[in-house]
């Protein structure tokens, strides 16, 4: 398929349509995050535009024409004390853009991202049992299964959430 959406690292100015788009995306798909609805519509407008000039994190962006339909950020893995893996997370796009290889691509900005560091050994993603969708994404990028942990999440239960990695050859 034709690639139609422009992608792009996401800057202060860009706070709005990032704020908004990832509200959306933790309220319509609530069991899917670490995080939550509840929580993040809490943050301010300064914490909103901090996020996006953050040393320790990136997020891009796809858009169509001027709208933001696709969020995908790297950060630092904060389970990993020796501060030697990325984390990629924020995973979003709008259902009538899924399925195109567009969010793949999205993605690959993040990991040239964390790559350009130069202080990561890995880059780490996970999904919660039964997101196929976030899976299949990971495979296609070539990332490597290594754990399963339980983690309660923010819609209640406790459920299993597989961690994969991408070794980054310096
Ligand atoms: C996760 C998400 C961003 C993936 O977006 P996407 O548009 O499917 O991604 P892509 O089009 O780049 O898909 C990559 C591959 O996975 C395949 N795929 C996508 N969903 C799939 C599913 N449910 N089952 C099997 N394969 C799937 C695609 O067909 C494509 O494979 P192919 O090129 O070999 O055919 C999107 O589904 C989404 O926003 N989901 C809701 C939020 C969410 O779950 N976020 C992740 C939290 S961990």
């Amino acid at each position: 398929m034709t690639q139609e959406l422009l992608k792009r690292s996401l800057g202060r100015d860009d706070w709005e349509e990032f704020r908004n788009l990832r509200l959306h995306a933790l309220k319509s798909h609530p069991s899917v995050y670490g995080s939550s609805y509840a929580r993040e519509s809490l943050r301010s407008d300064v914490e909103w535009q901090d996020i996006l000039e953050s040393k320790t994190m990136r997020v891009f962006g796809a858009f169509n024409d001027k709208a933001l339909v696709g969020l995908a950020a790297a950060y630092d893995w904060l389970s990993d004390e020796t501060g030697k893996s990325a984390c990629l997370g924020m995973w979003y796009m709008t259902p009538e853009f899924r399925k195109s290889s567009e969010f793949t691509d999205l993605v690959k900005l993040t990991i040239a991202w964390a790559s350009a560091q130069n202080k990561y050994d890995r880059i780490v993603v996970s999904h919660r049992e039964g997101n196929e969708s976030s899976k299949a994404v990971n495979q296609r990028l070539g990332f490597e299964y290594f754990m399963t942990r339980a983690d309660r999440w923010p819609d209640g239960p406790t459920a299993d959430n597989y961690f994969y990695e991408l070794r980054i050859t310096k």
